[in-house]
């Protein structure tokens, strides 16, 4: 059985819907005063127990970065027991996850992706008010302690469409979770071993992998890897506008690269049209698979950001169920108002959020094998249309009848801002954190 009393709520439990959200990232300049905010802390952290409460919509989680376990004092051996990605850090990792150009470090809003990040506060509520109650209640805890500087913030928020900025529903398609008590989203996948998710239990190669030690820091803890996605929406509507025959075949073209009707609705159950009804229906809106009826991607396009980003039970290299991922993204700025085509400068995107056990085999591994690489489906060096690391020579192909289609010239419609790799410790952990000897 999964410890969920142990478990951050913010790990588990399915995010209300609409709800407001806050990024607050903390530098720890004093060991002493570090350990202090861990045991503040763990007063008004959430665990995933009782997921179905109301009361538990509100939530306040604490993650930690290399560099700020570094900054508590965790002992060395402790510290060389964390995987070599997360020790490195995001920024680190660059290369592999196709930061590049606009998006590579040296660009980052300042300070992500410094060794100043130490530690991220994620606040989240269904709405401002109750958000900015359970802030204050964090703020009481953390303003009376010196040595810890609060240097990033960033408000987000879900629409009660869940709309992201390219005018999709997001938001959708979520794992169940063995012995977690939430139902995924998609009836035909069976659920994951808890130790895809949660660390210190059997995953799906059947194995408990090793988990940071001691025993008490490691057992039911999860990483996150966050990241601020700036979204260029005039550039994406530019692009489906330019590389269509008029207003329905606009959708159409939107629809093939995301792999879903802005509406949520699959183009697996309705591949000519959007309804609008099925992309609301939560009981209907996930539950497809695509080898039986769409092998070839004649309505989920392979190369299209769904079915790259989880295949399902399609005929890949590979296997699909070592490589899934909790999602917790979340928009920020305001939306693009319909219809306008121009870029207005303004900072809009997606503060996406990984939550795994693996960061390399499951966050990196999608990155770069999925969405910045084509082979795992047979599609040679294609990348994903909506957030690969795409440059101009990059095109998208999709198989339609009677002759396939290939969009030349994409440009890059997603660009890092920046982000960190990030340890969310259970709450057990958070106490041990805060009574570590100097
Ligand atoms: C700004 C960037 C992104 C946008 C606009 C975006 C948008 C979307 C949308 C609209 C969906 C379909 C709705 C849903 O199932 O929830 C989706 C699904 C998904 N995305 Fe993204 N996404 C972005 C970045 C990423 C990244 C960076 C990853 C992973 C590295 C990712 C992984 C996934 C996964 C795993 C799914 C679920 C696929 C499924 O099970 O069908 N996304 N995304």
């Amino acid at each position: 059985m999964l410890e969920l009393d142990d478990i951050q709520s913010g790990v588990l439990r399915p995010r209300p819907s609409p709800y407001e959200a806050v990024y607050v990232l903390f530098r720890i300049d004093d060991g002493k005063a570090g350990r202090e905010l861990m045991r503040r802390m763990h007063r008004v952290v959430a665990s995933a127990a009782h997921p179905e409460s109301p009361e538990g919509d509100t939530w306040v989680s604490v993650a930690l970065s290399f560099q700020g376990l570094k900054a508590l004092g965790v002992p060395q051996a402790s510290l060389d027991s964390f995987p070599p990605e997360f020790q490195h850090g995001m920024a680190a990792r660059a290369r592999v996850l196709g930061d590049t150009g606009d998006s590579s470090p040296e660009h980052w809003e300042k300070p992500l992706g410094s060794a100043d990040v130490h530690v991220v506060l994620t606040g989240l509520a269904p709405d401002r008010e109750r958000l900015d109650v359970a802030l204050a209640r964090a703020r009481q805890e953390y303003e009376r302690i010196s040595g810890i500087t609060a240097i990033w913030k960033q408000h987000c928020h879900a629409l009660p469409t869940e709309t992201e900025a390219f005018g999709f529903r997001d938001g959708i398609s979520h794992p169940a979770v063995e012995g977690s008590g939430i139902a995924g989203s998609n009836p035909h996948e069976l659920p994951l071993k808890p130790g895809e998710f949660v660390l210190g239990y059997p995953d799906e190669m059947g194995v408990v992998a090793a988990i940071p030690q001691p025993e008490v820091l490691g057992r039911n803890g999860s990483y996150v890897a966050f990241r601020k996605l700036h979204q260029r929406v005039a550039a994406f509507r530019q692009y489906v506008k330019a590389n269509s025959s008029g207003p329905e075949d606009e959708e159409l073209v939107a629809a093939k690269i995301m792999g879903r009707w802005r509406s949520g609705a699959p183009l697996a159950v309705c591949p000519m049209h959007d309804d609008a009804e099925l992309g609301a229906d939560r009981g209907r809106n996930n539950a497809f698979l695509f080898k039986e009826d769409d092998p070839i991607g004649y309505h989920t396009p392979c190369g299209s950001h769904i079915r790259r980003a989880n295949p399902r039970d399609a005929d890949i290299a590979g296997v699909v169920r070592i490589h899934r991922m909790i999602r917790r993204g979340t928009s920020y700025g305001p939306l693009l108002p319909d219809g306008v085509l121009e870029d207005d400068g303004a900072e809009r995107g997606l503060m996406f959020a990984f939550v795994g056990a693996n960061l390399g085999r499951q966050f990196e591994f999608v990155q770069s094998e999925w969405m910045n690489d084509g082979s795992f489906f047979g599609g040679g060096a294609t990348k994903d249309p909506v957030t690969g690391a795409i440059s101009e020579a990059d095109t998208y192909s999709f198989p339609r009848r009677p002759l396939p289609v290939r969009l030349q010239g994409l440009s890059r419609f997603v660009v890092t801002r920046g982000g960190e790799y990030c340890f969310l410790p259970g709450l057990r952990a958070l106490q041990w954190l805060g009574e570590l000897e100097s």
